[in-house]
């Protein structure tokens, strides 16, 4: 093959830790290239990122969105029916889901989520210092989102376990993916319960996707695992999300000071910092036959690794891309991905961010990092464990 030949290992702890010095090779090299450690293509550049994920007949998720290939090993556990799988059935599925997560559900929910935001950023400024992860970005998201699905209450703090082990899952299996594993047995467990019918508690989210399946849209036992794709998707995510715009406004000073001055600024600095640096890093797709991508031939049942934050740094694409800038125009960034399988909870994470930033810069004059921030590796997630901050009251 005449391709350019990558040998860095992107999924190596120093790599994961700030990829963004890496990305830049790839990117030069071309529009795709080899990755040597894994036998997988790999594509870093905005426009050829973006036109994949849009292209859901060539580039398929049904053989897993993470290196091993369903067509030639067993899925580490049943395929989820919305991230790892084709039209006609993803479209089945997320017909039902986006019914669940509606703009409707959400509006209904927002005074709620708000006051809950209200009271633990109140919380928060009184202490002046805190640590920005494990006080604010860890908790906000679980003071919320596992009542809008009606998880039962025990356990709950198995969520973030759990969705960590299943992003290290994507990636090979290294010490980190086997680290996580480690601890996942018991959330896996958790999580199989909570997903149960008789354990979802009336008008949340879950029960609702079982009252679909009554209604005849899914099995039972799809309309379990549907639930398990809120719990995997719906806490790291967020916290993470949450956790990068902070850490993103106390590297930007002047950023904070334009949200400070128009909280009403926070939906957009939240999606800048998704663009900035992308929660989820990549994802693979597999061809479904030959691609030609500029000239290259992809054989069929090709694993192609799309590297989503590398795209949203792109400098073809975006301007002085490694400025965190929040009047920028963000719009298709692909941070929540593109097409069929973009984010499905996408305004969740939106409306959490939005509460969490807006109360925030309502009552903080300042934010300044008092130690350095703390990365938590992760073969899919640029995850943060914390980030000590102190605060100057408005
Ligand atoms: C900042 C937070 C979030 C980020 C950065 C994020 C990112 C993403 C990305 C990049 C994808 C595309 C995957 C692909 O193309 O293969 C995706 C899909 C998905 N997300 Fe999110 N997500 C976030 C929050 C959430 C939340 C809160 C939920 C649940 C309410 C959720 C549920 C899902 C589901 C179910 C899919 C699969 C959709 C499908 O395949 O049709 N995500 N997300």
């Amino acid at each position: 093959m005449n391709i350019p030949v990558i040998d860095i290992d992107p999924f190596a702890k120093d790599v994961l830790e700030n990829p963004y010095s890496y990305h830049e090779q790839k990117r030069e090299a071309g529009p795709v290239f080899w990755l040597e450690k894994y036998k997988t293509f790999g594509m870093v550049r905005f426009a050829e990122v973006r036109a994949a994920l849009l292209d859901h007949e060539r580039f398929i998720s049904g053989r897993g969105v993470g290196l091993a290939d369903f067509a030639k090993e067993k899925p580490y556990r049943p395929p989820s029916l919305l991230l790892e799988a084709d039209p006609p059935s993803h479209d089945q599925a997320r017909a039902i889901m986006n019914g669940v997560v509606s703009p409707a559900s959400l509006k209904a929910l927002e005074p709620v989520w708000r006051e809950r935001a209200e009271a633990l950023v109140d919380r928060l400024v009184e202490q002046r210092e805190f640590d920005a992860v494990r006080d604010f970005t860890e908790v906000f998201p679980m003071l919320v989102f596992p009542d809008a699905v009606g998880l039962m209450d025990e356990g709950r703090e198995h969520l973030l376990t759990y969705a960590m082990a299943v992003f290290n899952a994507f990636g090979p299996r290294n010490e980190i993916f086997l680290k996580g594993e480690e601890d996942a047995g018991a959330a896996a467990g958790w999580v199989a319960e909570a997903c149960r019918r008789t354990n979802l508690k009336r008008g949340g989210w879950g029960m609702a996707i079982f009252e679909a399946a009554d209604n005849g849209a899914c099995t039972q036992e799809e309309a379990e695992r549907l639930v398990r794709s809120l719990l995997s998707a719906g806490v790291d995510t967020t916290v993470n999300g949450l956790a990068t715009a902070l850490f993103a406004l106390t590297e930007f000073p002047d950023e904070w000071n334009k949200l400070q001055a128009q909280p009403r600024l926070a939906r957009k600095a939240l999606e800048e910092s998704l663009r900035w640096d992308s929660t989820v890093q990549t994802f693979f797709r597999t061809t479904s036959r030959d691609v030609e991508v500029d000239g290259t031939n992809l054989p069929e049942g090709s694993k192609v690794l799309l590297f989503l934050a590398a795209a949203n740094r792109d400098p073809r694409k975006w301007d002085q891309p490694d400025i965190f800038n929040i009047d920028r125009l963000t719009s298709g960034h692909v941070g929540f991905g593109a097409g069929i399988h973009q984010c499905l909870g996408q305004m969740v994470a939106r409306l959490e961010g939005q509460l969490a930033l807006t109360e925030l810069a309502k009552r903080c004059k300042k934010i300044r990092a008092t130690g350095p921030v703390v990365r938590r590796l992760n073969n899919t997630l640029h995850a943060i464990a914390s980030l000590p901050v102190a605060v100057e009251p408005a």
